[in-house]
């Protein structure tokens, strides 16, 4: 008889355990501040889901882009300060830090002029590219910031397309250096099945160095909660080749 329960034969039989990665790197979760959390008790809500999730440590990182914190930047150690006395009030454990993701446009060459780059661990620095045009000269924004003595994480490198359209641009930005982060959402197809498939490629093809959450919701644990049991996530997380633990 047909059986609507029936297992996808593909899938595991456990859940992945994601405490092994230690950190995450990417998310939205300083409420108000960007199109992430919108109040401090989704924020915490949020925060303690990923301390479910086996995650000991996030670097959350709200979007900069054109006319953000043109007051400066330091206002978010105010921002983190506020979440990290909220969340341990309410008895999450996680150690939470902030940096930014950074949308590359000219706008960069201000802001490393002006040093007003939200950076964590070892002068790190998340961008991210537009979606769906790729920027003209963006090589030279990556120099300056290279230059500058950043270490550059791209964020969801699977999400441009553009790039996938032109694979030996993965490339390419793999070879100055840049490392990838892939959203851990994005082997679920939350993004699209285009997007599912270019995560899946540059699996394949070793060149993603990080995963993260990427979260802005509930949304989004939803979409990692529906990897847990993604053999190809399983390969990636026991490959050794993620450095998570590093930050
Ligand atoms: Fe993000």
């Amino acid at each position: 008889m047909f059986n609507i329960f029936k297992k996808n034969k593909k899938e595991l039989s456990q859940d992945i355990d994601l405490s092994i990665l230690n950190t995450d790197i990417h998310s939205h979760f300083i409420p108000g501040i960007d199109d992430g959390s919108k109040s401090m008790e989704e924020s915490i809500f949020l925060l303690k889901q990923m301390e479910e999730l086996g995650y000991k440590k996030v670097i959350t990182t709200p979007h900069v882009y054109y006319d953000s914190f043109l007051e400066g930047i330091e206002v978010l150690d105010k921002k983190i300060e506020e979440l990290k006395v909220n969340a341990k009030f309410n008895g999450i454990k996680l150690q939470i830090e902030v940096g930014g993701e950074y949308l590359l446009d000219d706008d960069i060459s201000d802001r490393i002029k002006n040093k007003q780059i939200k950076t964590f661990s070892d002068n790190f620095i998340l961008i991210e590219f537009p979606m769906t045009n790729q920027p003209m000269g963006y090589e030279k924004w990556l120099f300056d910031l290279q230059l500058a003595g950043y270490n550059i994480i791209l964020a969801h490198p699977e999400r441009f397309l553009y790039f996938y359209e032109d694979k030996k641009q993965y490339l390419s930005l793999k070879d100055r250096g840049i490392y990838f982060q892939m959203n851990i959402g994005s082997i679920s197809g939350y993004y699209g099945n285009k997007v599912k498939e270019v995560a899946e490629y540059l699996i394949k093809e070793n060149m993603i160095d990080l995963v993260g959450s990427d979260c802005h919701g509930q949304r989004h644990i939803d979409a990692i909660k529906r990897t847990l049991r993604s053999p190809i996530l399983k390969q990636l997380i026991e490959s050794g080749k993620l450095i998570n633990n590093k930050f």
